[in-house]
């Protein structure tokens, strides 16, 4: 077996784990970042599209910004579809002058794995973690299997940046991991298409139907999603019929279709709502996807991803040079206050938005609190500021 030693080993290259390799390479923190899936894997996953005000600053002061600052579409609104009818919510006049960045997650991905592999930084892709072992210790390794072989990494923390289904959270002992969550009873259906944007901003639209909602990634491509039961799969869901559902839940009377263009990706996502408390165990942290996951209404998946490293990063290197273990030994609770925000948030937005099918009196709510949420001040305000900035307030 191939035996290596860093400070840190940081599970998974998705946006967490490259952005904390990479804060930590700007403090001189040695880290090795392993990937169980392909480079050309991880930088064509169509996800995440919005990047908070604090985010994109977070993003430039790693000195991963550039492309993002040059490509990405800087939006100071959003719209908000009822009833045939689109409201407006002044995101920026809202929310102290805050704007929101539209650039895609894999970019974000491919922007990062650029810098470091140009900075010689050690990043192993179809390299799986299969074991991490002396958590409780003070010399924690982890174990690897990689298409040049078995690797052991001996380290001093390791960073569980995996996602949900990854090996890092199922290493805390299942005594002292309490795990909270909600499945909602629907489902998104995303596509990426060839198709210029028929709208400069985002669209969140409740119709009877279902939701949907219209984003993009470029001024040639646009990306929507609709609201769908969680039991259907792709194949009932042809070119037409999805356009035609986008038609009929998007229209306005001045914007009656929008523009259709070749489907180029598509996907089914579940909608759950996940917190693993605590987010440490011994040696072990774990951010993002791995310790949370939200449903994607309030687009706060990668930015709580990359707010909890932002902590990790400082708290790690606080003790790494200084001794100091104030900052490690309040990870999880500094983050876990935030994460709780998030998850009402997003809460909050995706039970507002979907129609229920069998609940008229879960309707006649949603429905005021959607009225509320576009035509008072005070409600619109208390929106913008958590969808603009919410991992920094
Ligand atoms: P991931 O991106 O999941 O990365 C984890 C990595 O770990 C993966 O590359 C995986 O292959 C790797 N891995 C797993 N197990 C192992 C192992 N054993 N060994 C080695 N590697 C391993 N968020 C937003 O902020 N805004 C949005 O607009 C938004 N929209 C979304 C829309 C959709 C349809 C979806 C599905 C999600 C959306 N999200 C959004 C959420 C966002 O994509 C995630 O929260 C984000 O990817 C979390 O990043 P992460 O680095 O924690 O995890
Ligand atoms: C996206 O552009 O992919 C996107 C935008 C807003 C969301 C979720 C996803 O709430």
């Amino acid at each position: 077996m191939k035996e290596l030693r860093t400070q840190v080993v940081i599970i998974g290259a998705g946006p967490a784990g490259l952005l904390l390799g990479q804060l930590l390479l700007r403090e001189g923190v040695e880290n090795i970042v392993l990937e169980r899936r392909s480079r050309e894997y991880v930088e064509k996953r169509t996800r995440a599209g919005v990047i908070e005000f604090g985010t994109a600053n977070l993003i430039e002061e790693a000195g991963a910004g550039e492309r993002m600052r040059r490509e990405g579409l800087v939006h100071h609104g959003v719209e908000f579809r009822l009833e045939r009818t689109s409201h407006r919510i002044a995101l920026s006049e809202l929310a102290d002058g805050k704007p929101i960045t539209v650039y895609g997650q894999q970019e974000v991905v491919r922007d990062l794995i650029a810098l470091r592999l140009d900075a010689g930084a050690p990043l192993f892709f179809d390299t799986e973690v299969k074991v991490l072992e002396g958590l409780k210790s003070d010399a924690p390794y982890v174990e690897a299997d990689s298409a040049g072989g078995p690797i052991r990494i001996a380290c001093d923390y390791v960073a569980g940046c995996d996602g949900s289904f990854g090996v890092a959270n199922r290493s805390i002992p299942s005594s002292l991991r309490r795990q909270f969550e909600r499945t909602f009873p629907f489902s998104w259906l995303g596509i990426l298409a060839e198709a210029a944007p028929t709208t400069e901003e985002l669209i969140y639209c409740r119709h009877e139907s279902g939701f949907a909602l219209y984003s993009m990634r470029s001024p040639t491509l646009s990306r929507l999603y609709l609201g769908v039961r969680p039991e259907d799969t792709l194949d009932e869901w042809s070119d037409e019929r999805i356009w035609d559902e986008l038609n009929l839940r998007l229209a306005t009377d001045e914007m009656p279709e929008v523009t259709q263009g070749p489907i180029i990706e598509r996907g089914i996502t579940a909608m759950r709502s996940i917190v693993i408390e605590p987010m440490r165990y011994g040696r072990l942290f774990l951010a993002g996807d791995a310790a949370h996951i939200v449903p994607p209404t309030g687009a706060k998946g990668m930015n709580l991803a990359l707010a909890d490293v932002r902590v990790l990063s400082r708290s790690l290197v606080e003790k790494l040079r200084s001794n100091n273990d104030a900052l490690l030994d309040a990870y999880s609770d500094t983050c876990l206050e935030r994460v709780w925000r998030a998850e009402e948030f997003s809460n909050y937005m995706t039970q507002m938005l979907h129609p229920n099918y069998e609940d008229d009196f879960e309707n006649g709510i949603q429905m005021a609190r959607l009225r509320q949420a576009v035509t008072s001040r005070e409600a619109s305000t208390v929106l913008a500021r958590n969808y603009v900035d919410l991992n920094s307030l």
